[in-house]
């Protein structure tokens, strides 16, 4: 954020530990448990959240040099990434055109991808450049078969892509300012593309996807739940949270913040003592973690609603001087509070969203980013409950 935001947000936040109060939605917020567990329901996320809306794929240096590629499943979608020689970003649907073989795997740099299966050849724009058997497919026009390509876009060092083809007559390109709306700026002042990958960590637990966004959406479990772990460091239930659209940031105070008092006001660094929660609809967290960027995305497993994929990566400064033992340390915790406290809770109560013992759960006024969420899927997906 600027600096003008950050001194609102330290305001706000300072008048609220004062106070002890929080920022509050406008009303308690119902929801249905079977939203967390019935097949028809995801399959109607799948394709209104996670096959219609840009998809946030983490930082632009996940590509940093050109014939950098990535691949990843999005919700049934398999995508290739590439930055090619010209420097742009491109997306693809990861398959080849003569029987569907994903054409690359995993990450790195490649001048060309050769499908594993019988090695046709596609360069880092998709085009198909030869396929091995001229005979057997004397005729085929290679300009007419090329990879098929997703609309994808690249801005304020963050990628995103949509998993679904460009039908006829549809616009290529992804309007990365009129999907975060007023976050933009917020996030262009981050420098995000000045942010190296330092880790990637992958896990599947037996928890719905929108379960792994709650656990990020609300600080009044922080002094519960993470008692032992990162509860010492935060002030709880007290925070911030401002809607951008389907978006929304969240602000919480460490406790550290307190030592900001004793610094005249336009010389405070609020920065360094505020964790901001960027909640990037549908399914990721940018999380802004005092020195380093921390991104957290869920995705929908494939057959059953009771199971995701979350992916949790670090960013850190680029050209930091800091030992790798530093940043392994913010790893560290994350996992252990994260993985090691909100999941395994989180797997208990999804066996409690589908006991069928109660049909709702409950959004408190002083919830807002969970009520947000929520509310922005429903509109998302225009249902009422
Ligand atoms: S499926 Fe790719 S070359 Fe046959
Ligand atoms: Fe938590």
């Amino acid at each position: 954020m600027n600096r003008q935001e950050e001194l609102a947000v330290g305001r706000r936040l300072i008048g609220h530990i004062d106070a002890r109060t929080t920022d509050l939605a406008d009303e308690l917020f119902r929801n249905r448990t079977v939203n967390y567990a019935s097949p028809e329901r995801a399959a109607l996320e799948r394709e209104r959240l996670f096959h219609e809306l840009p998809m946030f794929m983490g930082l632009s240096t996940r590509l940093p040099k050109p014939g950098d590629y990535l691949t990843e499943d999005v919700a049934g979608m398999p995508v290739l990434m590439t930055r090619g020689a010209d420097g742009q970003v491109r997306a693809f649907a990861n398959i080849c055109r003569h029987r569907a073989a994903p054409v690359a795997s995993g990450c790195g740099n490649a001048r060309a991808f050769v499908c594993p299966y019988h090695g046709w050849t596609y360069d880092s724009a998709g085009r198909l450049l030869g396929v091995t058997d001229k005979v057997g497919f004397a005729g085929l026009d290679l300009a007419a078969h090329g990879l098929v390509p997703l609309p994808c876009a690249e801005k304020h060092g963050m990628l995103y892509v949509r998993a679904r083809a460009v039908q006829p007559g549809e616009s290529a390109t992804i309007d990365i300012d009129a999907a975060l709306g007023p976050m933009a700026e917020d996030l262009a002042a981050l420098d995000l593309a000045s942010y190296p990958l330092f880790s990637t960590d992958r896990v599947t637990p037996r928890i719905n996807w929108k379960f792994a966004v709650d656990t990020f959406l609300e600080g009044y479990h922080i002094p519960h739940l993470h008692r032992k772990t990162i509860g010492p460091y935060f002030i709880g239930n007290t925070g911030l949270f401002d809607e951008a659209g389907l978006n929304g940031r969240m602000c919480v105070a460490k406790t550290s913040f307190d030592k900001l008092r004793a610094v005249p006001e336009d010389e405070r660094d609020y920065l360094r003592h505020v964790v901001a929660i960027y909640q990037l609809f549908p399914n990721a967290l940018l999380i802004w973690q005092l020195d380093h960027v921390e991104i957290w995305r869920a995705f929908p497993d494939r057959d059953t609603p009771s199971r995701c994929e979350i992916e949790m990566t670090i960013y850190t400064p680029a050209g930091t001087t800091r030992p790798d033992s530093y940043w392994e340390k913010n790893r560290d915790i994350a996992i252990r509070t994260v993985m090691e406290e909100d999941f395994p809770l989180g797997e208990r109560m999804q066996i409690g969203f589908e006991s069928g013992a109660t049909e709702e759960v409950i959004y408190g006024r002083n919830e807002p980013s969970l009520v947000h969420f929520h509310r922005s899927i429903r509109n998302a997906l225009g249902v009422a409950a």
